[in-house]
């Protein structure tokens, strides 16, 4: 293989691997800036596992399959689709905020139900179901649609 024939397979390796990522990262319906919020949703999160330990604690939150689930108090789990209904971005979970949902790209600001309090937001994020579950080895949060 001479110089040539290795950078074209490398230029088409890396464009295939670019589309493959655009293929499965991009799940907006057409015409839809953002990713189509998770239906059919039941999971449950082991609070015990390090990667959910920020749900041990008040104001904490962690993304999962398109969804943020975030700890109000010690008995009161949110949740709610996790990209913004503007262009896509994540949202983070804000305690020092009534507890919202907001937006880094424009500042759109949506409530623990994931109504829209500020654009340019105006679609509501989806709201989901949760619920506490004590058990032997530990808590958990299952998320429910
Ligand atoms: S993507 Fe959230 S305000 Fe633009």
């Amino acid at each position: 293989m001479d110089r040539k024939e290795f950078l074209s397979l490398i230029g088409m390796s890396a464009g295939a691997f670019v589309l493959s990522r655009c293929l499965q990262g991009c799940s907006a319906a057409p015409g839809q800036a953002y990713p189509s919020p998770p239906t059919n949703v039941n999971f449950t999160l082991d609070l015990w596992l390090p990667t959910y330990s920020p749900l041990n604690s008040n104001g904490g939150y962690v993304y999962y399959d398109g969804i943020i689930v975030a700890r109000v108090s010690p008995s009161t789990y949110i949740a709610v689709s996790q990209y913004c209904t503007h262009q896509g971005t994540s949202v983070v979970f804000q305690t020092t905020n009534n507890n919202e949902f907001y937006c880094s790209e424009k500042g759109a600001t949506f409530s623990s139900s994931g109504l829209v309090i500020t654009g340019p937001a105006t679609v509501a994020l989806q709201q989901y179901q949760t619920q506490l579950i004590n058990t032997i080895n530990g808590n958990s949060v299952r998320v429910y649609s």
